[in-house]
Protein backbone atom coordinates (compact mmCIF):
# COMPACT_ATOMS: atom_id res chain seq x y z
CA UNK A 1 0.00 0.00 0.00
CA UNK A 2 0.90 3.64 -0.62
CA UNK A 3 0.14 6.18 1.35
CA UNK A 4 1.21 9.95 1.24
CA UNK A 5 0.68 13.74 2.11
CA UNK A 6 -2.38 14.80 3.88
CA UNK A 7 -4.37 17.44 3.50
CA UNK A 8 -1.99 20.52 3.45
CA UNK A 9 0.61 18.82 0.64
CA UNK A 10 -2.74 18.41 -1.38
CA UNK A 11 -3.76 22.07 -1.10
CA UNK A 12 -0.24 22.83 -2.22
CA UNK A 13 -0.39 20.72 -5.19
CA UNK A 14 -3.83 22.05 -5.70
CA UNK A 15 -3.22 25.49 -5.71
CA UNK A 16 0.65 26.04 -6.79
CA UNK A 17 1.34 23.93 -8.98
CA UNK A 18 -1.28 20.68 -9.81
CA UNK A 19 -4.08 21.37 -12.35
CA UNK A 20 -6.43 23.34 -10.01
CA UNK A 21 -4.28 26.46 -9.65
CA UNK A 22 -6.79 28.28 -7.91
CA UNK A 23 -9.47 27.55 -4.83
CA UNK A 24 -12.23 28.21 -7.43
CA UNK A 25 -10.50 25.06 -9.36
CA UNK A 26 -10.30 23.29 -6.07
CA UNK A 27 -13.96 24.14 -5.50
CA UNK A 28 -15.42 22.17 -8.67
CA UNK A 29 -13.66 19.41 -7.53
CA UNK A 30 -15.32 19.52 -3.63
CA UNK A 31 -17.35 21.76 -4.18
CA UNK A 32 -18.93 23.64 -1.40
CA UNK A 33 -23.03 23.27 -0.16
CA UNK A 34 -24.94 25.81 -0.38
CA UNK A 35 -26.01 27.03 3.25
CA UNK A 36 -28.86 28.94 4.04
CA UNK A 37 -27.66 32.69 5.32
CA UNK A 38 -29.79 32.66 8.56
CA UNK A 39 -28.72 29.03 9.67
CA UNK A 40 -27.21 28.33 12.77
CA UNK A 41 -24.34 26.24 12.13
CA UNK A 42 -22.41 24.61 15.57
CA UNK A 43 -19.97 21.75 15.99
CA UNK A 44 -20.93 18.66 17.92
CA UNK A 45 -21.27 18.91 21.33
CA UNK A 46 -20.96 22.73 21.49
CA UNK A 47 -23.61 24.94 23.49
CA UNK A 48 -26.10 27.29 21.69
CA UNK A 49 -27.49 30.50 23.13
CA UNK A 50 -29.41 32.27 20.05
CA UNK A 51 -32.45 33.96 19.12
CA UNK A 52 -33.91 35.86 16.21
CA UNK A 53 -34.96 39.25 15.13
CA UNK A 54 -38.64 39.79 16.70
CA UNK A 55 -38.14 37.21 19.38
CA UNK A 56 -36.31 39.40 22.17
CA UNK A 57 -38.84 39.44 25.31
CA UNK A 58 -41.27 36.72 26.37
CA UNK A 59 -41.35 34.47 23.45
CA UNK A 60 -41.24 30.48 23.13
CA UNK A 61 -39.94 28.13 20.80
CA UNK A 62 -40.61 25.05 19.41
CA UNK A 63 -39.06 22.53 17.06
CA UNK A 64 -40.50 21.36 13.12
CA UNK A 65 -39.83 17.81 13.82
CA UNK A 66 -42.58 16.58 16.15
CA UNK A 67 -40.62 13.53 17.22
CA UNK A 68 -37.79 15.68 17.98
CA UNK A 69 -36.92 16.17 22.03
CA UNK A 70 -36.74 20.21 22.68
CA UNK A 71 -34.99 20.24 25.77
CA UNK A 72 -33.59 22.65 27.55
CA UNK A 73 -35.11 25.23 25.86
CA UNK A 74 -34.54 27.39 29.32
CA UNK A 75 -34.78 31.23 28.56
CA UNK A 76 -37.92 32.28 26.87
CA UNK A 77 -36.35 34.18 24.20
CA UNK A 78 -33.11 32.50 23.50
CA UNK A 79 -33.30 28.84 21.84
CA UNK A 80 -30.38 27.17 24.27
CA UNK A 81 -28.88 24.18 23.95
CA UNK A 82 -25.87 22.51 25.69
CA UNK A 83 -24.72 19.99 24.33
CA UNK A 84 -25.37 19.59 20.53
CA UNK A 85 -26.16 16.69 19.17
CA UNK A 86 -27.17 15.52 15.63
CA UNK A 87 -30.83 14.79 16.78
CA UNK A 88 -30.91 18.45 17.67
CA UNK A 89 -30.95 19.51 13.76
CA UNK A 90 -34.05 21.02 13.20
CA UNK A 91 -35.88 24.30 12.31
CA UNK A 92 -36.70 26.14 15.30
CA UNK A 93 -39.23 28.75 15.38
CA UNK A 94 -39.85 31.40 18.08
CA UNK A 95 -43.65 32.23 18.97
CA UNK A 96 -44.69 35.50 20.65
CA UNK A 97 -48.54 35.85 21.44
CA UNK A 98 -49.35 32.50 19.55
CA UNK A 99 -47.71 33.70 16.02
CA UNK A 100 -44.58 32.73 14.81
CA UNK A 101 -42.22 35.70 14.58
CA UNK A 102 -38.77 33.83 13.57
CA UNK A 103 -37.37 30.68 12.39
CA UNK A 104 -33.78 29.54 12.88
CA UNK A 105 -32.49 26.28 10.95
CA UNK A 106 -29.74 24.59 13.56
CA UNK A 107 -26.87 22.39 11.15
CA UNK A 108 -24.11 20.58 12.92
CA UNK A 109 -21.30 21.10 11.08
CA UNK A 110 -17.63 18.86 10.12
CA UNK A 111 -14.61 20.64 11.99
CA UNK A 112 -11.49 19.94 9.67
CA UNK A 113 -9.97 16.30 9.28
CA UNK A 114 -6.44 16.06 9.77
CA UNK A 115 -3.68 13.62 9.22
CA UNK A 116 -5.56 10.65 8.44
CA UNK A 117 -3.89 9.21 4.84
CA UNK A 118 -5.74 7.89 1.28
CA UNK A 119 -4.80 4.05 1.20
CA UNK A 120 -4.60 2.82 -2.64
CA UNK A 121 -4.42 -0.18 -3.82
CA UNK A 122 -5.01 -2.90 -6.16
CA UNK A 123 -4.64 -6.98 -5.95
CA UNK A 124 -4.15 -8.05 -9.18
CA UNK A 125 -2.79 -6.01 -12.52
CA UNK A 126 -6.20 -6.48 -13.94
CA UNK A 127 -8.16 -5.46 -10.66
CA UNK A 128 -9.68 -1.81 -10.31
CA UNK A 129 -7.66 0.48 -7.67
CA UNK A 130 -9.20 0.28 -4.60
CA UNK A 131 -8.44 3.20 -2.17
CA UNK A 132 -9.53 3.38 1.63
CA UNK A 133 -9.94 6.60 4.00
CA UNK A 134 -10.51 6.68 7.64
CA UNK A 135 -11.98 9.98 8.95
CA UNK A 136 -9.93 11.02 11.82
CA UNK A 137 -13.36 13.00 13.30
CA UNK A 138 -16.74 12.04 13.61
CA UNK A 139 -18.33 12.61 10.57
CA UNK A 140 -22.16 13.80 9.98
CA UNK A 141 -23.96 10.97 9.40
CA UNK A 142 -24.90 12.47 5.75
CA UNK A 143 -21.49 13.02 4.94
CA UNK A 144 -20.49 11.57 1.73
CA UNK A 145 -16.50 10.97 0.67
CA UNK A 146 -15.96 11.01 -3.01
CA UNK A 147 -12.17 10.04 -4.65
CA UNK A 148 -11.39 12.80 -7.47
CA UNK A 149 -8.88 10.73 -10.33
CA UNK A 150 -6.97 13.59 -12.00
CA UNK A 151 -6.22 12.97 -15.68
CA UNK A 152 -5.97 16.29 -17.42
CA UNK A 153 -8.31 17.93 -19.22
CA UNK A 154 -11.45 16.35 -16.94
CA UNK A 155 -11.33 14.84 -13.64
CA UNK A 156 -13.40 11.85 -12.78
CA UNK A 157 -15.14 11.03 -9.64
CA UNK A 158 -15.57 7.95 -7.81
CA UNK A 159 -18.05 7.79 -4.74
CA UNK A 160 -16.84 5.99 -1.78
CA UNK A 161 -19.02 3.91 0.76
CA UNK A 162 -19.09 3.76 4.12
CA UNK A 163 -18.02 0.96 6.06
CA UNK A 164 -19.27 1.18 10.27
CA UNK A 165 -17.99 -1.91 11.08
CA UNK A 166 -14.20 -0.47 10.13
CA UNK A 167 -15.15 3.38 10.22
CA UNK A 168 -13.65 3.19 6.79
CA UNK A 169 -14.78 5.07 3.20
CA UNK A 170 -13.80 2.52 0.32
CA UNK A 171 -13.97 3.63 -3.37
CA UNK A 172 -12.96 1.77 -6.82
CA UNK A 173 -11.33 3.57 -8.91
CA UNK A 174 -11.34 2.17 -12.50
CA UNK A 175 -7.76 0.80 -13.98
CA UNK A 176 -7.13 -0.60 -17.27
CA UNK A 177 -4.72 -3.08 -17.20
CA UNK A 178 -1.20 -1.72 -18.52
CA UNK A 179 -1.88 1.99 -17.87
CA UNK A 180 0.93 3.39 -16.19
CA UNK A 181 2.59 6.73 -14.77
CA UNK A 182 1.53 8.83 -12.03
CA UNK A 183 -2.06 8.55 -10.79
CA UNK A 184 -3.42 11.48 -8.35
CA UNK A 185 -6.11 11.35 -5.96
CA UNK A 186 -7.82 13.72 -3.92
CA UNK A 187 -10.44 12.65 -1.37
CA UNK A 188 -13.66 15.13 -0.71
CA UNK A 189 -15.90 14.73 2.37
CA UNK A 190 -18.66 16.54 2.01
CA UNK A 191 -22.01 16.91 3.84
CA UNK A 192 -25.21 19.84 4.28
CA UNK A 193 -22.82 22.49 5.59
CA UNK A 194 -19.21 22.17 4.57
CA UNK A 195 -16.81 19.85 2.11
CA UNK A 196 -13.19 19.61 2.44
CA UNK A 197 -10.42 18.49 0.54
CA UNK A 198 -9.25 16.03 3.04
CA UNK A 199 -6.25 13.68 1.66
CA UNK A 200 -4.02 12.93 -1.52
CA UNK A 201 -2.05 10.78 -2.84
CA UNK A 202 0.17 10.96 -5.75
CA UNK A 203 1.65 7.78 -7.05
CA UNK A 204 3.07 5.42 -10.33
CA UNK A 205 0.66 3.19 -11.21
CA UNK A 206 2.78 0.08 -10.64
CA UNK A 207 3.32 0.83 -6.94
CA UNK A 208 0.15 0.64 -6.39
CA UNK A 209 0.17 -3.52 -7.19
CA UNK A 210 -0.14 -4.85 -3.71
CA UNK A 211 -0.21 -8.36 -4.09
CA UNK A 212 -2.19 -10.46 -0.54
CA UNK A 213 -0.47 -12.76 1.48
CA UNK A 214 0.43 -16.25 0.31
CA UNK A 215 -2.43 -18.87 1.70
CA UNK A 216 -1.91 -22.36 4.05
CA UNK A 217 1.46 -21.29 4.37
CA UNK A 218 2.93 -25.20 6.06
CA UNK A 219 5.66 -26.42 7.07
CA UNK A 220 7.20 -30.14 7.00
CA UNK A 221 10.23 -31.90 8.27
CA UNK A 222 12.55 -33.63 5.81
CA UNK A 223 13.03 -36.81 6.26
CA UNK A 224 16.25 -37.94 7.88
CA UNK A 225 17.75 -34.57 7.35
CA UNK A 226 18.43 -32.61 10.72
CA UNK A 227 19.15 -29.57 9.55
CA UNK A 228 15.73 -29.23 6.45
CA UNK A 229 12.62 -27.90 7.03
CA UNK A 230 10.47 -27.88 3.58
CA UNK A 231 7.60 -24.46 3.25
CA UNK A 232 5.00 -24.91 1.14
CA UNK A 233 2.18 -22.57 0.13
CA UNK A 234 -0.72 -21.67 -1.76
CA UNK A 235 -1.22 -18.54 -3.89
CA UNK A 236 -2.60 -15.54 -2.41
CA UNK A 237 -6.48 -14.65 -3.48
CA UNK A 238 -6.81 -13.29 -6.94
CA UNK A 239 -3.73 -14.80 -8.71
CA UNK A 240 -4.41 -17.68 -11.22
CA UNK A 241 -0.78 -17.84 -12.22
CA UNK A 242 -1.98 -17.66 -15.88
CA UNK A 243 -0.34 -14.84 -17.20
CA UNK A 244 1.02 -12.76 -14.51
CA UNK A 245 3.90 -14.69 -12.29
CA UNK A 246 5.08 -14.13 -9.09
CA UNK A 247 8.14 -13.98 -6.96
CA UNK A 248 8.30 -15.46 -3.45
CA UNK A 249 10.18 -14.30 -0.39
CA UNK A 250 10.81 -16.97 2.13
CA UNK A 251 11.25 -15.52 5.74
CA UNK A 252 12.70 -17.65 8.54
CA UNK A 253 14.00 -17.75 12.27
CA UNK A 254 14.23 -19.85 15.16
CA UNK A 255 12.04 -18.96 17.81
CA UNK A 256 13.39 -16.38 20.57
CA UNK A 257 16.37 -15.81 17.86
CA UNK A 258 16.58 -11.84 16.55
CA UNK A 259 18.28 -13.56 13.77
CA UNK A 260 16.04 -13.70 10.14
CA UNK A 261 17.04 -15.10 7.11
CA UNK A 262 14.91 -14.96 4.08
CA UNK A 263 15.55 -16.10 0.21
CA UNK A 264 13.25 -15.56 -3.16
CA UNK A 265 11.82 -18.01 -4.85
CA UNK A 266 9.00 -18.34 -8.08
CA UNK A 267 8.24 -22.13 -6.96
CA UNK A 268 5.21 -22.19 -4.33
CA UNK A 269 7.54 -24.22 -2.23
CA UNK A 270 10.83 -24.42 -0.86
CA UNK A 271 13.67 -26.10 1.20
CA UNK A 272 15.34 -24.24 3.96
CA UNK A 273 18.33 -25.80 3.83
CA UNK A 274 19.89 -24.24 7.02
CA UNK A 275 18.05 -24.86 9.76
CA UNK A 276 19.18 -25.24 13.40
CA UNK A 277 18.63 -29.13 14.60
CA UNK A 278 15.76 -29.66 17.01
CA UNK A 279 14.78 -25.90 17.32
CA UNK A 280 11.48 -24.36 16.65
CA UNK A 281 11.53 -22.08 13.63
CA UNK A 282 9.17 -19.42 12.46
CA UNK A 283 8.45 -18.88 8.87
CA UNK A 284 6.56 -16.58 6.57
CA UNK A 285 5.81 -16.10 3.31
CA UNK A 286 5.11 -12.92 1.10
CA UNK A 287 4.50 -12.47 -2.67
CA UNK A 288 5.35 -9.80 -5.44
CA UNK A 289 4.63 -9.41 -9.49
CA UNK A 290 7.53 -11.48 -10.51
CA UNK A 291 9.36 -8.35 -11.86
CA UNK A 292 8.65 -5.57 -8.95
CA UNK A 293 9.68 -5.12 -6.26
CA UNK A 294 6.72 -4.01 -4.05
CA UNK A 295 6.55 -6.62 -1.93
CA UNK A 296 2.77 -7.94 -0.58
CA UNK A 297 1.62 -8.62 2.87
CA UNK A 298 3.29 -11.39 4.70
CA UNK A 299 1.40 -14.75 5.25
CA UNK A 300 0.63 -15.98 9.05
CA UNK A 301 3.43 -17.17 10.90
CA UNK A 302 3.95 -20.60 10.32
CA UNK A 303 5.77 -23.26 12.76
CA UNK A 304 8.31 -26.40 11.86
CA UNK A 305 10.82 -28.32 13.70
CA UNK A 306 13.53 -30.36 11.69
CA UNK A 307 13.44 -33.90 11.38
CA UNK A 308 14.84 -35.99 14.39
CA UNK A 309 14.84 -39.51 16.16
CA UNK A 310 13.98 -38.55 19.46
CA UNK A 311 10.66 -36.38 17.77
CA UNK A 312 8.90 -38.44 15.32
CA UNK A 313 6.15 -39.10 17.09
CA UNK A 314 5.54 -35.47 17.30
CA UNK A 315 6.27 -35.11 13.38
CA UNK A 316 3.60 -36.42 12.27
CA UNK A 317 0.94 -33.85 13.30
CA UNK A 318 3.29 -31.44 11.85
CA UNK A 319 3.09 -32.52 8.49
CA UNK A 320 1.30 -30.36 5.54
CA UNK A 321 -2.73 -30.98 6.02
CA UNK A 322 -4.36 -32.28 2.72
CA UNK A 323 -6.24 -29.58 2.14
CA UNK A 324 -6.23 -27.87 -0.80
CA UNK A 325 -2.90 -27.59 -3.71
CA UNK A 326 -0.32 -28.66 -2.29
CA UNK A 327 3.08 -27.62 -5.19
CA UNK A 328 4.68 -30.81 -7.01
CA UNK A 329 6.78 -28.39 -8.33
CA UNK A 330 10.73 -28.94 -8.34
CA UNK A 331 12.08 -26.72 -5.25
CA UNK A 332 15.03 -24.26 -6.49
CA UNK A 333 15.85 -21.60 -5.20
CA UNK A 334 16.63 -18.73 -7.08
C1 LIG B 1 -28.18 33.37 26.65
O1 LIG B 1 -27.72 34.64 26.20
C2 LIG B 1 -28.44 35.71 26.81
C3 LIG B 1 -28.02 37.02 26.14
O2 LIG B 1 -26.67 37.04 25.88
C4 LIG B 1 -28.21 35.72 28.31
O3 LIG B 1 -28.91 36.77 28.93
C5 LIG B 1 -28.67 34.40 28.89
O4 LIG B 1 -28.36 34.31 30.26
C6 LIG B 1 -28.01 33.22 28.15
N1 LIG B 1 -28.63 31.98 28.62
C7 LIG B 1 -27.93 30.93 29.06
C8 LIG B 1 -28.69 29.76 29.53
O5 LIG B 1 -26.70 30.95 29.07
C1 LIG C 1 -35.78 23.54 7.50
O1 LIG C 1 -36.51 24.28 6.55
C2 LIG C 1 -35.93 24.35 5.26
C3 LIG C 1 -36.76 25.29 4.43
O2 LIG C 1 -38.11 24.97 4.52
C4 LIG C 1 -35.83 22.95 4.66
O3 LIG C 1 -35.22 22.97 3.39
C5 LIG C 1 -35.00 22.08 5.60
O4 LIG C 1 -34.94 20.76 5.11
C6 LIG C 1 -35.57 22.12 7.02
N1 LIG C 1 -34.63 21.41 7.89
C7 LIG C 1 -34.95 20.38 8.67
C8 LIG C 1 -33.86 19.81 9.49
O5 LIG C 1 -36.09 19.93 8.71
C1 LIG D 1 -14.14 -0.84 -11.90
O1 LIG D 1 -14.52 0.48 -11.50
C2 LIG D 1 -15.51 1.06 -12.34
C3 LIG D 1 -15.73 2.49 -11.89
O2 LIG D 1 -15.78 2.61 -10.50
C4 LIG D 1 -16.79 0.22 -12.23
O3 LIG D 1 -17.78 0.76 -13.08
C5 LIG D 1 -16.49 -1.21 -12.67
O4 LIG D 1 -17.63 -2.02 -12.48
C6 LIG D 1 -15.33 -1.77 -11.83
N1 LIG D 1 -14.98 -3.08 -12.34
C7 LIG D 1 -14.81 -4.14 -11.56
C8 LIG D 1 -14.44 -5.40 -12.23
O5 LIG D 1 -14.96 -4.07 -10.35
C1 LIG E 1 16.61 -10.46 3.27
O1 LIG E 1 17.99 -10.73 3.32
C2 LIG E 1 18.82 -9.68 2.85
C3 LIG E 1 20.26 -10.15 2.92
O2 LIG E 1 20.36 -11.47 2.49
C4 LIG E 1 18.63 -8.44 3.68
O3 LIG E 1 19.38 -7.38 3.15
C5 LIG E 1 17.15 -8.07 3.68
O4 LIG E 1 16.94 -6.98 4.55
C6 LIG E 1 16.31 -9.25 4.14
N1 LIG E 1 14.91 -8.91 4.05
C7 LIG E 1 14.08 -9.07 5.07
C8 LIG E 1 12.66 -8.72 4.82
O5 LIG E 1 14.44 -9.48 6.14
Amino acid sequence: MVGTAGCCSALIIVLCCGPFRTSRAAGTICPKPAVPEDAILVTLHSAVNRTCAGCEGRGSWSRHNPHGNLRSLADGSHLVLSSVTYEDEDNYTCYKDGAAVCSVELMVKDEQQDGSKLFCYHRHPTHNITCHWKPSRQLHPSARATLVGVRLPVPTFYPCTYDSSSEKFTCSVLYSEGSSGRQLFYLCVSSRTTSQLTASLEADAKDLLHVGPPLNVCVAPVENNRRRLRVSWSRPEFWDGLFYHLKYQVLYQVEGSPHASNRTTKEMAFIIPDAVMGRKHLIRVRASEEYQENWGSWSEVAMGVPWSDEAKATLVSLRCGGEGEHPTEDISPM
